[in-house]
């Protein structure tokens, strides 16, 4: 089941990214997703408990940023990821967002593969993008013509 991320789920979700994501966020990171754009922040549940999530942001009127996704590894590969991103494209396509953005790391080939397949290009490199120096790849989608 695809829903809204309650404030209940804090510990679950900051969890599946610390066992997931190289990049550590804090607290107060989700705290702030969770408050600034509630109906972007989504959770997958299955029997009581969160084994992945969502969270967007709205950059613009018309641009929003995907900044986490994260499954729990045993639920990978089961199109719980596919499920979350359609679920925040019908809600941002209802915001009337044209283009979806985000970061990726350019070894990870999971992730990578996973947007490719969803319809988002390679658009650039940044260089030393995350804290450590690695570099990430940019990548794009459009929503709807401008
Ligand atoms: C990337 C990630 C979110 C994908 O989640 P998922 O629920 O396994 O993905 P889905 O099952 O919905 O989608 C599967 C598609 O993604 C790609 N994919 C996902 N895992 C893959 C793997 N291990 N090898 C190759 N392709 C893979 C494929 O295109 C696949 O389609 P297919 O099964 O028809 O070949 C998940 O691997 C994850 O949480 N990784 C760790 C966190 C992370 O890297 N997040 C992204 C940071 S931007």
């Amino acid at each position: 089941m695809i829903r809204k991320f309650q404030a209940t789920d804090m510990f679950s979700t900051i969890r599946i990214a610390s066992e997931t994501l190289t990049e550590q966020y804090s607290p107060n990171l989700f705290n702030y997703f969770y408050e600034t754009f509630p109906e972007l922040f989504l959770v997958s549940e299955k029997h009581h408990k969160i084994i992945g999530f969502i969270t967007g942001i709205q950059l613009t009127e018309e641009i929003a940023r995907i900044v986490m996704l994260s499954i729990l590894p045993s639920y990978q590969r089961q199109n719980i990821a596919t499920e979350l991103l359609n679920e925040l494209i019908l809600t941002l396509k209802e915001k009337k967002i044209k283009q979806i953005s985000l970061e990726v790391k350019t070894d990870n080939k999971k992730a990578i593969l996973f947007y490719k397949k969803h319809g988002f290009t390679i658009i650039d490199t940044i260089e030393k993008f995350y804290q450590n120096g690695e570099n990430a790849f940019m990548m794009k989608r459009t929503l709807q013509p401008y």
